[in-house]
């Protein structure tokens, strides 16, 4: 009764999809398969993975139990009504992670059901994702079961209602290319005070790596600037000139500017 996986339309988060399960597919805890539109993908894909990968999206959909769609939401709305049409959804359980495409869209245009929409985050790609996730009202608890526990094979997954999914692309989904700017800032400052470029980045690789552990030992992230900041010290200098910038709220604006624009794509 080993559960039948298809990734439909494996490109770049499809793939990262394949490398996280492939190990469960080894293991033979499940069964994973995909499918690709160009033969030179699926012989690229063949070849790194050892999988099937299908040429036609409706023989991976019949061979599969849980249907993961990865493609982009116009691809998916140039093909769903011929799905539809052919009702190849029926009893299946579908993951989507198209941002924008609502479980009602899912519904109405593809004949899925039994749906869940999950967003991931960039971290899928080495499996330290965090992936948000809703589903339609035919979904039953031990779908829910069945599909976390496949899905934690590429990170965390939080129970998220599907009118939250635009809030968490804006922080989570947009959130890596805040922090690699801030990163890159950070690496340019040290040079620019006369470190070189390699003991720089290594100072700011440190930074990012060991502040999730501090802010659980100061349990917050205002402990920990306190923690730092001592009387007449160098981290007082610096902090007032990060606040006199606004730098707090205008972190804050950037997220809401993000939240507004992803709204508008729903
Ligand atoms: N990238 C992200 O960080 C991110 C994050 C969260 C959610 N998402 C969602 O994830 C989805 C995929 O994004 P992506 O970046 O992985 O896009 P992508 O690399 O373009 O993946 C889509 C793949 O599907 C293939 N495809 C298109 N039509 C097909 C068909 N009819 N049959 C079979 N395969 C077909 C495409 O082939 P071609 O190469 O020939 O076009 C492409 O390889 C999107 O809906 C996006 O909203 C992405």
């Amino acid at each position: 009764n080993m559960i039948k996986i298809g990734i439909l339309g494996a490109g770049r988060v499809g793939e990262a999809f394949l490398k996280g399960l492939k190990p469960l597919h080894e293991e033979g805890k499940i069964f994973v398969a995909a499918s690709h539109r160009r033969l030179e993908r699926r012989e690229e894909l063949g070849r790194k993975y050892s999988l099937k990968i299908f040429s036609s999206n409706d023989e991976l959909v019949q061979s599969s139990d849980i249907v993961i769609i990865t493609l982009k939401p116009d691809q998916f709305r140039a093909l769903s009504e011929s799905m539809k049409r052919k009702a190849l959804f029926k009893d299946k359980t579908v993951i989507s992670v198209m941002a924008g495409i609502t479980l009602d869209e899912l519904r109405d245009k593809g004949g899925i059901e039994k749906a869940f929409r999950i967003m991931p985050t960039l971290g899928v790609i080495n499996q330290n994702g965090l992936m948000a996730m809703c589903a339609s009202s035919h979904v039953e608890p031990q779908d829910w079961i069945d599909v976390e526990s496949i899905l934690s094979a590429l990170g965390d997954v939080i129970r998220l209602e599907e009118d939250k999914f635009a809030a968490f692309t804006a922080l989570g989904g947009s959130g890596p290319a805040y922090v690699a700017l801030i990163m890159e800032s950070l690496i340019d400052s040290g040079v620019t005070i006369g470190l070189s470029r390699s003991i720089s980045k290594k100072i700011v690789d440190h930074l990012f790596l060991s502040l999730v552990g501090l802010v659980e030992i100061y349990e917050h992230p205002i402990y920990l600037r306190e923690a730092v900041m001592s009387p007449n010290g160098t981290t007082a200098q610096g902090l007032l000139c990060l606040e006199t910038a606004g730098v707090k709220g205008n972190i804050i604006q950037a997220v809401i500017k993000a939240y507004q624009r992803a709204r508008e794509m729903e």
